[in-house]
């Protein structure tokens, strides 16, 4: 039976413009899906949309549109992204759908009902902002805008009583918050005494959320609200087999911003539905532009559809994965980009496959030569290529997609070194078998590296495996056929050449 991979993205805001920061997310969902597809597991890939809340509306109102609408006019933005990033995901999730609102409301009825929701008058600082009340010292920081102080009824989640249960949860499930620091910061966290979370907004404040099923006065507050989606959509309390297949999620993939919801939040919400927890919670760091953080307010944003324009949608992908240490902060330089670009698949990737295929159609006629008896030379190429596909998976596992890429182009580097030394156009004058034996291994182990960057960058490593006839190889030495007729093709990666100004 082959392994299960629910992976996630956070939803995200609508009103927000898709920026890097997102566009990184989610490929990075996409490529594990990918890889873990590739790989023989099945697969569901859920992202989203977070759609109500006070933003929304006053956003909405600023445009003299109903929020509904406002949605709809924004959510395009997000998918229509998706479409050019080439991502797979499974399903995608609006959080103003029928299918999500019913099962907030079924939830908020059953953790009523199991006595973890309560009312009572609470006075505080409320950041408009941030849609939460925030406390004194935060209020103090100078992170937070439109603060008010505000007195209100409202509803509250018994949070407080599920924290030494996390303590314990978190302390004895390795790998559960990742990276190891987040876990920590988590525990730190936790060493305060945890307060119960406010989960309503009266209407007369904010209307634009889903109803509280037990007091019609009431909308959810919007996290309760958007973490849910990560059960809407496989089928709790709709489709009780979809729901045993997927959850509990392999991986929530968020960044660093929002672990305190996901792993405080979320998991006591999960608690008190007597649910299983995600088996990991991974927080990625974030996309810097010099010392800031990429955002909309600063305006210092990097916009995806610019860079697609230019350079191709592959290789934006690459570069996000390859350049970020998985849970570490990156600066994102063009000037970073376009080396990267130029190193690993101008010279690399892209050079290899011009070398062989020129070769095999000078002393070839473009068909695939024999394989001959490799000699240790060869034998040295195989092994690793043999090894590769565990050494991606294993490396997966941990999610390093950044070490996984780099173990692929070290075999690509390897073999344009053997390239080097064994010259092939060299032997082709005086033994043609081995220098066919030569250009058969190093398409070979091109092919293979193929095969595994296809979850990287789907439409260009199609092409190379096109390009060789081998569109439905798999993963052992062999796959491809000696006797192939190869394509012709343009270079796949011209080298960018940066303007001398
Ligand atoms: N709607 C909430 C999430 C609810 S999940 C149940 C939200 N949305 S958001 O639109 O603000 O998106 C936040 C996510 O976008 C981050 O957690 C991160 O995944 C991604 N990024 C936004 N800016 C980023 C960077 N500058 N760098 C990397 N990723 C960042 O929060």
């Amino acid at each position: 039976m082959p392994d299960k991979f629910y992976v996630t993205t956070p939803i995200y805001y609508v009103n927000d413009k898709p920026h890097i920061g997102h566009a990184y997310t989610t490929i990075l969902a996409d490529v594990l899906s990918r890889f873990h597809r590739e790989l023989g597991d099945r697969v569901f890939f859920l992202t989203g949309l977070d759609e109500h809340g006070q933003k929304v509306q006053q956003a909405a109102e600023k445009r003299g549109l109903s929020p509904q609408d406002h949605c709809n006019d924004l959510a395009p933005r997000f998918t229509d992204l998706w479409k050019k990033l080439e991502i797979s995901n499974d399903d995608f999730i609006r959080t103003t759908e029928e299918r999500h609102k019913k099962i907030v409301q079924a939830v908020l009825q059953k953790v009523y009902d199991s006595g973890d929701i309560y009312q009572k008058e609470y006075e505080g600082l409320y950041s408009v902002s941030e849609e939460r009340f925030i406390t004194e010292k935060e209020a103090e920081s100078g992170q937070f805008r439109e603060i008010k102080k505000i007195q209100e009824k409202n509803w509250f989640f018994k949070m407080s009583k599920y924290q030494d249960r996390l303590i314990r949860y978190i302390e004895e499930h390795e790998g559960f918050i990742r990276p190891e620091s987040r876990k920590n910061e988590m525990l730190g966290f936790l060493r305060q005494p945890l307060a119960d979370l406010c989960i309503s907004r009266p209407k007369t404040r904010l209307s634009w959320g889903i109803e509280i099923p037990f007091d019609r006065d009431y909308v959810t507050y919007v996290w309760f609200d958007a973490l849910i989606n990560y059960i809407t959509a496989p089928g709790y309390l709709s489709d009780d087999k979809k729901f045993k297949t997927w959850w509990p999620a392999s991986v929530h993939l968020i960044g660093k911003d929002i672990l305190t919801t996901h792993s405080i939040y979320w998991t006591t919400m999960l608690f008190s539905l007597e649910l299983p927890l995600p088996e990991t919670i991974f927080a990625h760091g974030w996309w810097l532009v010099g010392e800031s953080k990429m955002s909309k307010s600063l305006g210092n944003v990097i916009n995806p559809l610019d860079l697609i324009e230019q350079h191709g949608v592959d290789a934006v992908r690459y570069y996000l994965m390859s350049e970020m240490i998985l849970g570490q902060d990156s600066n994102f330089t063009l000037e970073n980009f376009i080396k990267r670009y130029n190193s690993d698949l101008a010279n690399d990737f892209g050079n290899l496959l011009n070398r062989v295929s020129g070769l095999i159609g000078k002393y070839f006629e473009s068909v695939v030569p024999e394989a001959g008896t490799p000699t240790p030379a060869d034998e040295m190429i195989i092994a690793q290529g043999r090894a590769l596909g565990e050494k991606v998976q294993s490396l997966l596992k941990n999610y390093k997609v950044d070490a996984a890429i780099n173990e692929i182009m070290n075999l690509i580097r390897a073999v344009n070194k053997y390239m080097e030394v064994q010259a092939p156009w060299k032997l082709a004058k005086t033994d043609l078998p081995s220098a066919g034996r030569v250009l058969y291994t190093a398409t070979e182990a091109l092919r293979l590296s193929a095969v595994l960057l296809r979850a990287v960058m789907p439409e260009k490593a199609q092409r190379v495996l096109e390009i060789l006839g081998a569109q439905n190889s798999g993963l052992n030495w062999g796959g491809l056929k000696s006797g192939t007729k190869l394509e012709a093709h343009p270079p796949l990666f011209p080298r960018i050449e940066i303007e001398k100004s």
